[in-house]
């Protein structure tokens, strides 16, 4: 797991821009996956702002959002796909019809739930996932306890969730209970998680995904197991992580390979 500390949330989420400006520009037809929450919404100003003025080009792209509320209408001002057409889609050329989200109405959820893996996998796997992570340490909807191994399904939410996300709907009894979601095993198929996470609140989460053990009370930390996964956090975030030293070293000597195994050590 790389962990990479930037100064602050803006800085963090142009870093996260960079891999996927990067992805796209190398691979045209590349497939990604979406993260909503205000984490996020830097990055995706990012990407409209890359787009509008150095040309990058969404048209051969195809997006799968990790979950939506259940049920909800997608219509509605809080459905993640709301959300993305707002914050995303609708200021660059993405052709919608590449664009998922897990259908909050559907009427047989386990069939969207196995439809929603089929595609991904029909479109290629996905080649890079964003992440937030939850104060409760979810990715995802996939709350403390989940599989760490499961795919796309119908997830009960947790008390603090529902209070987390009560700040954007009209309190927490507005708080649609259940949300589909990729599963971690869905999660874990991806090629490169990057996962971000800013503020004081989530230090804790992100000690634990880092540091702490491997276990489904903190899903988050199921990134642990993955080939490529990169933490990216502002100071706030990592405050409460002890090798923060040794992250820092890491990024200094990948940003200067051959020096850094001439001279073996840290200067
Ligand atoms: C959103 C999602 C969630 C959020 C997490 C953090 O699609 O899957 O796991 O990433 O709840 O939310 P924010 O960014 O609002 O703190």
């Amino acid at each position: 797991m790389e962990v990479i500390v930037q100064p602050d949330a803006q800085a963090m989420c142009l870093l996260a821009a960079q891999f996927i400006v990067e992805l796209v520009r190398r691979k045209p037809h590349c497939v990604l996956g979406l993260a909503t929450g205000s984490t996020p919404i830097p990055l995706y100003n990012e990407l409209i702002r890359q787009h509008c003025e150095a040309g990058l080009d969404f048209y051969g792209v195809t997006t799968f959002n990790l979950d939506e509320y259940y049920p909800i209408a997608p219509t509605h001002p809080q459905s993640y796909r709301r959300f993305m057409n707002e914050r995303l889609f609708d200021h660059v050329n993405i052709r919608r019809e590449r664009t998922h989200v897990p259908d909050g109405l559907a009427s047989e959820v386990a069939a969207e739930c196995a439809n929603y893996e089929a595609r991904i996998k029909e479109a290629g796997g996905l080649d890079l996932q964003v992440l937030g992570v939850g104060t409760n340490g979810h990715i995802g909807f996939n709350e403390p306890g989940a599989s760490l191994c499961g795919p796309t399904h119908l997830a009960v939410l947790t008390e603090r969730t529902i209070h987390n996300n009560a700040r954007f709907f009209d309190g927490a009894e507005a708080v649609p209970k259940l949300a589909l979601t990729m599963g971690i095993g869905t999660i874990l198929a991806s090629r490169h998680c990057v996962l971000l996470a800013n503020g004081k609140h989530k230090r804790d989460a992100i000690a634990l995904l880092v540091e702490g053990p491997l276990t489904a009370q903190c899903p988050a930390s199921a990134l642990q197991l993955h080939p490529r996964a990169t933490v990216i956090v502002e100071e706030d975030a990592a405050g409460k992580l002890t090798r923060r030293e040794y992250y820092d070293h890491v990024q200094q000597m990948l940003a200067r390979p051959k020096e850094g195994w001439r001279n073996g050590v840290k200067r």
